[in-house]
């Protein structure tokens, strides 16, 4: 198949591509390079199944393929809160462009949507029928009411037009190729543990989360993609180990064997408190779970900035990073300005 992938050459985008390519596919990754750089593909632009394509989905796109994996959008707040207007574009308009697209050419579509759909929520762990608790004039809202309108028209290009979709509920992924100084919890404590600076840890550190890594994650996406017609989901896709970020800040201590001080920070305003998927649907749905402990991809997290702190800078630098923060806002802390990737 001819697969297109927005946000391609952004993190869980560029293991996207390489995982499509690896089962035949022809790929093209479009991207506008928002909060990633080339580098993240840059060994892929010989593949001769692999194109690259410099766009802002908030512009219409005319190209034919088979199947429309919609990931762009930027993901860490300090990314998305960088431009918030341009973030509800993205979510809005480059969803209705993308939708279009889809709906032209009879493809499949799927949404990266997110956990944050649920805000700060009142039911735990989460369900994919909780409406969620979000606060709509936050600074987090531009992403999170961006990301629920997206699923709203996502839903209604289904019910009005026939369209074939797909809404995945991502929960925190990580892994190798998450830029090290965006503010993501496990990049930033990982960064901040080989640098022997300390841990910052936001508030008491017993707010949580669940972390997936990454090759369950795309896994997941390709499984809901192909499931039938009839799964539109939202269907949540997270690993369901649920840990707070004291036991985190340990758990990268212990593995990077870094004797870095743990330092507290005020909480940001709307921080969610606890956050853990249900992935009953999933389960149900895609026969789909998470094989990937948390140790074992700490491990080869670690391995991946351990060689990437090491390495000359690329040529091209990401967006500058402005202020600390998560995707999901559990505040794994700043980590000071680093080589880009
Ligand atoms: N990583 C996570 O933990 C997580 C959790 C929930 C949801 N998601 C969703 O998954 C998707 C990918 O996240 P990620 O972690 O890879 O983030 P990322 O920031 O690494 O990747 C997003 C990509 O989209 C591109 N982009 C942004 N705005 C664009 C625009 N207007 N036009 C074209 N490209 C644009 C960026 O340049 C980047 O390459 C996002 O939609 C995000 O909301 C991620």
């Amino acid at each position: 198949m001819n697969i297109l992938i927005t946000g391609g050459s952004g993190f869980i985008g560029s293991h996207l591509c390489r995982r499509l390519l690896g089962l035949g596919h022809d790929v093209l990754a479009v991207d506008n390079f928002f909060s990633s750089t080339r580098h993240n593909v840059h060994d892929l632009l010989a593949d001769p199944h692999f194109e690259l394509l410099r766009h802002d989905v908030t512009f219409p796109l005319y190209v034919e393929v088979d199947q429309i994996y919609h990931l762009a959008c930027p993901a860490s707040p300090v990314h998305y809160q960088r431009d918030p207007v341009q973030t509800t574009k993205t979510c809005v308009l480059g969803s209705i462009n993308m939708l279009g697209l889809a709906k032209r050419v009879g493809a499949p579509i799927l949404l990266s949507s997110t956990s944050e759909v649920y805000g700060d929520p009142t039911v735990h762990p989460q369900v994919e029928s909780y409406w969620g608790n979000v606060n709509p004039i936050g600074t987090r809202s531009c992403y999170d009411e961006g990301k629920r309108c997206a699923e709203t028209l996502f839903i209604d290009y289904h019910r009005q037009h026939a369209l074939p979709v797909k809404v995945a509920r991502i929960f925190n992924t990580y892994g190798p190729r998450m830029v090290p100084d965006d503010g993501r919890v496990i990049s930033s404590f990982v960064v901040q543990a080989l640098r022997a600076q300390p841990l910052t840890v936001y508030g008491d550190g017993s707010q949580t989360r669940s972390f997936c890594y990454i090759d369950d994650l795309v896994e997941g996406l390709i499984a809901l993609m192909n499931s039938p017609a009839a799964v539109t989901g939202p269907v949540n896709l997270g690993n369901p180990g649920e840990f707070t970020m004291i036991e985190l800040a340990e758990k990268v201590l212990a593995c990077t064997g870094s004797g870095s001080p743990i330092e507290y920070r005020a909480l940001p305003a709307d921080d969610p408190a606890r956050r853990r998927p249900d992935i009953t649907l999933a389960r149900e749905l895609l026969g789909w779970q998470p094989t990937v402990r948390l140790d074992e991809g700490l491990e080869r997290t670690v391995g991946y900035f351990r060689r990437t702190l090491a390495a000359p800078a690329p040529a091209t630098a990401p967006a500058p990073a402005t202020a600390p923060s998560t995707e999901t806002a559990t505040r794994g802390g700043s980590v000071a300005p680093s080589r880009p990737l």
